[in-house]
């Protein structure tokens, strides 16, 4: 199967992967064949693609590192937290003032009870990630809009647990990482809903109030019974930056690898550390209010960029080693090669070795005239002069 744009779905394609509406509920089954009325319907959901069947890719199966099952419950789980602290505190549209006097009025945060199932979920996570025995990431994630803030609490917990791995965490430190990764930003309840669903610039003082949102985290985990200090820390440190010019207290990180066994004294959390580039990563590649998606090859170059006065430099390192530029799916274009014919070519990433990441196995499937090939697969690690760049709309895919 390959990704294809919505906006290039046409009649009797036919769906590689499930479909899911923003609750859960199943929308279209793998294998259902389009029709008109449901590409409108898909287009509504936001997703920006979704993956569907192409000739000559039936073994180009992209997978999740976790299952559909596991992302449903575990969004549902986090729904149920936001919620639960909405209704016991009555936050949300307030004032700054009012804000913090609730967030400080430790008896009624007391009251919320963070559902042990949402443990639960990090837990499976885990789980499902050590089985999967597989250390990166090689789906691009799909987002459809309206419920930005659920998926990327999980993808950001993803890419966290995937991270921390990478560093050998014991089992609870990936717990605390995943739970911390997950309400990381638990505070952005208190900044008025509008103004995070995308649908418009936020006001000045939105805007000033979003700044709080890793204090309003803290102050609320802080207080929650059976959420460990650490996790309010992660929520509370998540943007603080390498060289303190981050936010709310300007810690300062020293880019050393986040393992136990080098000491931070008041230097910026590890696992904090590990959410910081985890959260800087899904934002790049998601719309939000702020901006619009950009792939994951520019994302990289951006993060790289940023390593070491912003993120860990270590961590980005790691994080190079873990999110393919290529992901299984993806439709890419030839565009450098000592064969001069495959050159416009386009084709889909069929297998990535972990390795080597950035020289995956593609398969041929148009000429640069859009006309169908028979299909070829190719490793990159072999030929060696050629390059290939992702087609972000795939428009150049012209069944011929
Ligand atoms: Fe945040
Ligand atoms: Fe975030």
């Amino acid at each position: 199967m390959r990704q294809c744009s919505i906006e290039q779905l046409t009649e009797e394609m036919v769906l590689g992967k499930s479909i899911y509406a923003k609750d859960g509920t199943l929308l279209l089954g793998a294998g259902y064949r389009l029709q008109a009325a449901y590409i409108r319907r898909l287009k509504l959901t936001g997703y920006p693609f979704v993956y569907i069947m192409e000739e000559g890719t039936e073994d180009v199966i992209p997978e999740d590192i976790i299952s559909d099952q596991i992302r449903m419950q575990t969004s549902a789980e986090v729904s149920k937290t936001l919620e639960d602290v909405k209704r016991t505190t009555g936050i949300g549209r307030l004032r700054r003032e009012d804000v913090r006097r609730i967030l400080e009025d430790e008896q009624r945060l007391k009251q919320v009870v963070l559902t042990p199932n949402l443990k639960v979920c990090v837990g499976n996570i885990i789980e499902q990630i050590i089985a999967s025995k597989k250390n990166i990431l090689d789906t691009a994630f799909m987002k459809c809009q309206g419920d930005f803030a659920i998926q990327h609490a999980i993808d950001v917990a993803l890419l966290t647990i995937v991270l921390a791995r990478k560093y050998h965490y014991n089992k609870d430190d990936l717990m605390t990482a995943g739970l911390g990764a997950l309400l990381h930003d638990i505070g952005k309840i208190a900044v008025a809903e509008s103004a995070e669903g995308g649908a418009r610039k936020r006001s000045a003082e939105e805007q000033d109030l979003l700044l709080e949102h890793p204090t309003f985290g803290y102050l609320m985990l802080s207080k929650i019974p059976g959420v460990s200090l650490v996790v309010a820390h992660i929520a509370y440190q998540h943007h603080e930056r390498q060289d303190g010019a981050g936010y709310p207290r300007g810690l300062t990180g020293d880019n050393s690898p986040p393992i136990e066994a080098i000491s931070r004294a008041s230097k910026i959390l590890r696992h904090a550390e590990l959410v910081a580039v985890a959260d800087a990563y899904d934002n790049l590649t998601s719309d939000t209010p702020d901006s619009r998606a950009i792939s994951p090859e520019e994302t990289m170059k951006r993060l790289i960029e940023d390593a070491g006065s912003k993120l860990n430099r270590d961590i980005i390192a790691m994080a190079s080693q873990v999110i393919p530029v290529y992901p299984v799916g993806a439709v890419v274009k030839v565009v450098e090669c000592r064969d001069r014919t495959l050159i416009g070519c386009v084709g889909v990433v069929a297998a990535l070795q972990e390795e080597s990441l950035n020289t995956p196995e593609v398969i041929l499937l148009f000429d640069r005239f859009g006309r169908r090939l028979k299909p070829r697969r190719i490793a990159l690690s072999e030929e060696k002069t050629m390059r290939i760049e992702l087609v972000l709309s795939d428009s150049s895919l012209v069944h011929g």
